[in-house]
């Protein structure tokens, strides 16, 4: 099966599916991971945000590679380790404005589509149900009341020590969902059949449970059709 999980930042998509992937033994792809590398390779390279084709070249010869089990994976780029530096509010600010770029979109797409070609995996991002995999066999949007989903990385973030106000955090989740909202290309939207989930009154073990629920389910649907 494929396992698609969009929604918006700090909803607890990659949580939830790192959980869901190590409950049934599946891959877990983290798209907006491979997002946040262009935009570092991008930022560190000194190429314009706002040049389209640099991005875009900088995009095609990036090197992405998403390794390990759910709960570790690591993320390198040219063959270096950098899932500490892509969680940085400058990365996330950049890879908003570079996933707006329809060039870089089809490149990414593209990878994703052949990562996860091979099912018994769950991808998260922001059009995966609607685009990378229209097809999937569950598609999820999680959601979430900007308030909470501040609070959620606010808190992270301080665990991870970062200098960051409440204010900042919600000022800047609101700017990225606009940006990843209003964008041209594969805008972030709900797809067709997706089980919609709004967690501000659950708790993450909630959510997981209502979501395995449903997989087995369209399991148990699958298994029975095919036979
Ligand atoms: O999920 P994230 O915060 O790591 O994603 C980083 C950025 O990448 C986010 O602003 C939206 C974009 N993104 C996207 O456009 N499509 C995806 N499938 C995943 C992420």
């Amino acid at each position: 099966m494929i396992i698609a999980i969009d929604g918006p930042s700090g909803a607890g998509k990659s949580t939830l599916g790192r959980m869901i992937a190590r409950e049934m033994g599946y891959l877990y792809i983290d798209t907006g991971s491979m997002y946040r590398a262009v935009a570092l390779a991008a930022l560190e390279s000194n190429t314009s945000l706002n040049d389209a084709e640099a991005v875009a070249a900088v995009a095609e010869s990036a090197d992405i590679k998403l390794e390990g089990d759910p709960d570790s994976l690591r993320v390198s780029l040219n063959g270096r380790d950098i899932s500490e530096e892509i969680r940085t509010e400058e990365v996330a600010h950049a890879s908003s404005v570079v996933s707006a770029i329809p060039q870089v979109r089809r490149t990414l797409v593209e990878r994703q589509r052949r990562m996860g070609a091979h099912g018994r995996v769950v991808l998260d991002g922001r059009d995966i149900g609607t685009v990378v995999f229209p097809n999937a066999d569950v598609k999820f949007f999680l959601t979430a009341q900007p308030q909470e989903r501040a609070s959620r990385r606010y808190k992270e973030d301080r665990l991870r020590e970062r200098d960051v106000t409440f204010e900042e955090t919600l000022t800047d989740i609101t700017a990225r969902d606009e940006r990843d909202s209003t964008r041209e290309d594969s805008p972030l939207a709900i797809a067709d059949n997706a089980v919609v989930i709004d967690s501000t009154d659950l708790s993450i073990e909630e959510v997981a449970e209502r979501m395995i629920t449903v997989i087995r389910e369209r399991q148990a649907n699958k298994e029975t059709s095919t036979i």
